[in-house]
C-alpha cells in the first residue's frame, strides 16, 4: 500500500460501544493494522487523551464521592473534555495528516447521556456542533454483543467498576439501543461489528471495513 495517496489529509475512526465489548482490547489491533500500512497513527481515548482532559475523566468516573453527579453538570463536563482533546490532540494529528484512533468519541455522548441518562438529543447535538465544528469521524467501529456475554467479559477482567459500570441492566439496554439507532441513521459511518465470538474473529470483521475506508479516497 503506497502511503502517498493517504499523505493530505488524516482519517478519524472511533471504536465504540457498550461496556467490556472490546473497544480497547482492539485498539491496540486496529493501530497496528493502519501502522502495518504506513500510516501515521495516534491512538486516543475519550473522555480523556491530554493531562487536564483526563483530569475531568477522574471526576466523570469516580464512583467514591457522595455527591450525586447533576446530568447536565456530567454532559457539559464530557464536552469541555472533548474541546480540550480535540484543541490539544485530534486536530493537530489531522491536520498534520496522521491518522486517529479514539477509544469511544461522541456517539458515546448520544448513548449514554442521551440513551441511558434520558437527556434530550437536540441538547447533545448543539454541543456537538458548537464543540466540533463540522468535524465528525470518518468511520466508527460499533462493537455489538448481547449484554450478559460482554458483563462475563468485564467480571473475567476484574477491574474495580466505575460510576457508569456501576448502573443498573435498563442503563446499558437503553444505551445499546441508542447505538444501534444512531448506526442505522448514519450506516455510511457507522460500522456495527459483531463483537461477539473469539477475537480473531471479531479483528477479520474489523480489517474488512477497515480495508473498504483505505480504498475510500478521501
Ligand atoms: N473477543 C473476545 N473474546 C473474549 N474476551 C475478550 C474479547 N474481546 C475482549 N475480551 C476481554 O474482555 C474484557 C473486556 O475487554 P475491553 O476492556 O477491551 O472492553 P472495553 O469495551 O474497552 O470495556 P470498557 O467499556 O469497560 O472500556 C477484557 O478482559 C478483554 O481481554
Ligand atoms: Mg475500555
Amino acid at each position: 500500500m503506497e502511503r502517498s495517496r493517504f499523505q493530505e489529509k488524516g482519517r478519524f475512526i472511533t471504536l465504540e460501544g457498550g461496556e467490556g465489548v472490546g473497544k480497547t482490547t482492539n485498539m491496540a489491533w486496529v493501530c497496528d493494522w493502519l501502522s502495518a500500512r504506513g500510516i501515521e497513527v495516534v491512538r486516543t481515548r475519550e473522555p480523556g487523551g491530554t493531562p487536564r482532559a483526563e483530569a475531568i475523566r477522574e471526576l466523570l468516573l469516580d464512583p467514591t464521592s457522595d455527591e450525586p453527579l447533576d446530568d447536565d453538570a456530567e454532559l457539559l463536563l464530557v464536552f469541555a473534555a472533548r474541546a480540550q482533546h480535540l484543541a490539544q490532540v485530534i486536530r493537530p494529528a489531522l491536520a498534520r495528516g496522521a491518522w486517529v484512533v479514539c477509544d469511544r468519541f461522541t456517539d458515546a455522548t448520544f448513548a449514554y447521556q442521551g440513551g441511558g441518562r434520558g437527556l434530550p438529543v437536540e441538547r447533545i447535538a448543539t454541543l456537538e456542533n458548537f464543540v466540533q465544528g463540522e468535524l465528525r469521524p470518518d468511520l466508527t467501529l460499533l462493537l455489538d454483543m448481547p449484554l450478559a456475554a460482554a458483563r462475563q467479559r468485564l467480571a473475567a477482567r476484574g477491574s474495580a467498576p466505575d460510576r457508569f459500570e456501576r448502573e443498573r441492566e435498563a442503563f446499558f439496554t437503553r444505551v445499546r439501543k441508542a447505538y444501534l439507532a444512531q448506526a442505522a441513521a448514519a450506516p455510511e459511518r457507522i460500522a456495527v461489528i459483531d463483537a461477539a465470538g473469539a477475537l480473531d474473529e471479531v479483528q477479520a470483521r474489523l480489517a474488512q471495513r477497515l480495508s473498504t475506508l483505505l480504498e475510500t479516497p478521501s
